[in-house]
C-alpha cells in the first residue's frame, strides 16, 4: 500500500510510559541558577524534553527487551556474541567483529595501533573524541568539509561530502604513506548532513589507488542510507539496507557508537578486513573492555544491538524519522527561526549567530539561546559555538538533537510553539560570561552568568 497521506504518524504504537515533569516557570529558574546556566548540570528530573542527545536516549523496542531477557551472559563464546557477529557481518561485510562498550572505545583502540606521530588523518569533519582520541595518538586530524557545508542557506543535498580535490592535494603534499581517511556518516559536527554514494566511491578509488586505509565512523549509517535513497540520483528504487550494504562495502573497516543508529543505550563495534589489525584490536580490547566476544558488555547487550541494526533499517521508520527532523526544521522556519538547511539526519540546528546578532560570540549567544530555551518551556538542546570550541568555534549552533522512537509529533509541535515565544521577545536577550571554567572541554562543566 502506497501510504501518501500528509500527516506524519510514528510507525510505532507505545506499550510502556514514562511521565514528564511539569515545572513552574519559577522552578525552572532557580534550577538554571543552581546549574549555572549550563544546561549539562541540570538534573533529567527537571527537563521536559530533553534533546541534549540522540545518544543513548532511544526508546528500545519489545523485541529488543525480549532478546535482553533471553541474552547469553557468559564470559566467552557468549550466544548474543554470535548473534551480533552475524548481524554486523551481514550488513557491513566486514570479517572481523569486536564489540565496545562505546563508540570512543572502538577509536581508541583502533588510533593505538594505526595512528601515532607522523600519522595524519584526513576526514570530511571528525566528531570530537575521534579527533581528540586521534590527536591522543600523537597523529594529526584534518577536516576536509566540501565548501557547501559551511554555507547554511546552500540547498546543497551532501554536505557531509569531503573535498576530494584537498585530498589529493594532501597525498600531493604529504605523500600517501602517512595517510589515512575517517568519513562520518552522517556528518554530526557540521549539521547531521549525509555524504553521498559517489563521493564515498570517489574517497574508495583515490584511497585504493594510493594504497590509503577508509573508515567509515557509521554512529548514522541508517540515517545516511535513507537520505542517499532520497536526494541521490538513481536511488530512489534501492532500499536503505541495501544501501548501507554498498556503503560498508567501500571501506576497511569501520567505527560504530551503537548508541545512535544501533539503537540502544549502550554498545559498540569496530568491524574489519585485516586480520593483522583484527589481532591488535583485540589485544587492546582485552587490556582495556574486556574478552572479545563481551568487549565491555553484557550479553543483554550484544542482543540488544544485534536486534536494534534490524529494526534501524526499516523504511517506514526511517521514513518517519527524516520527515519528522525536517517538520521540525520547516516550523522552525515558519516560526522565524533560522536553521541549517537542508535539514540533516538527527537533529535541527539552530543558528543563534544569526538569531542573536546582538550578543557578541564571546558572550556565547548559543548558550543564552539554550537557557532561555530551557526556562521558556524546559526543553534542553546543547551549544555547538564558542562555548564548546573557544576560538576555533566556525559557527554559534543550538542543536536540537532528537532520541530515536522517545518523543511524538505532538512533542514537535511544543518544540515550535517555544521558539515561536522567544521569537517575540528575542531583541531582548543578553549574553553569558563564565565565572568558572577547566581549560579543556570546558562546556561540560563551566558555571556562567548573564551580563
Ligand atoms: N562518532 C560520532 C559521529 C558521534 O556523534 C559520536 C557521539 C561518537 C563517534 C562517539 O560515540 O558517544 O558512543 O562514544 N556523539 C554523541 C553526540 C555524544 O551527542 O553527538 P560514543
Amino acid at each position: 500500500m502506497a501510504w501518501n497521506y500528509r500527516t506524519i504518524i510514528e510507525p510505532f504504537k507505545i506499550k510502556s510510559v514514562e511521565p514528564l515533569p511539569f515545572l513552574s516557570r519559577g522552578q525552572r529558574q532557580r534550577a538554571l541558577e543552581r546549574a549555572g546556566w549550563n544546561l549539562f548540570h541540570l538534573p533529567a528530573s527537571r527537563v521536559l524534553l530533553d534533546l541534549l542527545t540522540d545518544s543513548g536516549t532511544n526508546a528500545m523496542s519489545g523485541m529488543q527487551w525480549a532478546g535482553m531477557m533471553q541474552a547469553d551472559e557468559s564470559y566467552a563464546g557468549a550466544r548474543s556474541f554470535f548473534r551480533l557477529e552475524k548481524a554486523v557481518r551481514e550488513l557491513t561485510g566486514f570479517r572481523y567483529v569486536i564489540p565496545v562498550h562505546q563508540g570512543r572505545a572502538a577509536e581508541r583502540i583502533l588510533f593505538s595501533f594505526l595512528g601515532g606521530r607522523g600519522k595524519i588523518v584526513l576526514s570530511n569533519t571528525l566528531f570530537d573524541t575521534t579527533r581528540a582520541n586521534i590527536e591522543f595518538s600523537g597523529a594529526r586530524a584534518v577536516d576536509l568539509p566540501i565548501r557547501e557545508a559551511l554555507d547554511f542557506d546552500s540547498p546543497y543535498p551532501f554536505k557531509g561530502n569531503l573535498d576530494l580535490q584537498a585530498f589529493r592535494q594532501w597525498i600531493r603534499r604529504h605523500g600517501a604513506s602517512r595517510l589515512l581517511c575517517v568519513v562520518t556518516l552522517t556528518n554530526n559536527s557540521l549539521g547531521g548532513q549525509p555524504v553521498s554514494l559517489q563521493n564515498l566511491k570517489g574517497i574508495r578509488a583515490l584511497c585504493r589507488r594510493h594504497g590509503i586505509a577508509l573508515f567509515l565512523d557509521a554512529a548514522r549509517f541508517a540515517e545516511n542510507a535513507y537520505l542517499i535513497k532520497l536526494r541521490e540520483r538513481g536511488q530512489q528504487r534501492r532500499t536503505s539496507r541495501e544501501i548501507a550494504r554498498q556503503m560498508f562495502r567501500l571501506a576497511d573497516g569501520c567505527l560504530v557508537s551503537g548508541k545512535k543508529d544501533g539503537l540502544v543505550n549502550m554498545g559498540g563495534f569496530l568491524a574489519l578486513h585485516n586480520p593483522q589489525w583484527a589481532q591488535q584490536a583485540r589485544n587492546m580490547l582485552i587490556l582495556t573492555e574486556g574478552f572479545p566476544t563481551y568487549g565491555g558488555l553484557a550479553g543483554r547487550d550484544l542482543e540488544a544491538l544485534a536486534q536494534g541494526l534490524e529494526e534501524v533499517l526499516d523504511e517506514e521508520y526511517l521514513k518517519y524519522r527524516i520527515r519528522s527532523i525536517e517538520y521540525l526544521g520547516m516550523g522552525l522556519l515558519r516560526a522565524g527561526i533560522p536553521i541549517l538547511r537542508p535539514t540533516g539526519g538527527h537533529a535541527v540546528y539552530v543558528d543563534a549567530g544569526r538569531l542573536l546578532p546582538q550578543i557578541p560570540r564571546h558572550r556565547f549567544p548559543a548558550q543564552a539561546l539554550a537557557c532561555h530555551l530551557y526556562l521558556e518551556g524546559g526543553i534542553r538542546a546543547v551549544e555547538i559555538g564558542s562555548l564548546m570550541f573557544g576560538r576555533k568555534a566556525r559557527a554559534e549552533l543550538l542543536r536540537l538533537a532528537i532520541p530515536r522512537r522517545v518523543y511524538t509529533q505532538s512533542h514537535m509541535d511544543y518544540v515550535i510553539e517555544v521558539f515561536s515565544r522567544i521569537h517575540r521577545k528575542i531583541h531582548r536577550i543578553r549574553g553569558l560570561r563564565i565565572l568558572e571554567a577547566p581549560r579543556v572541554l570546558r562546556h561540560f562543566s563551566a558555571r556562567l552568568r548573564w551580563v
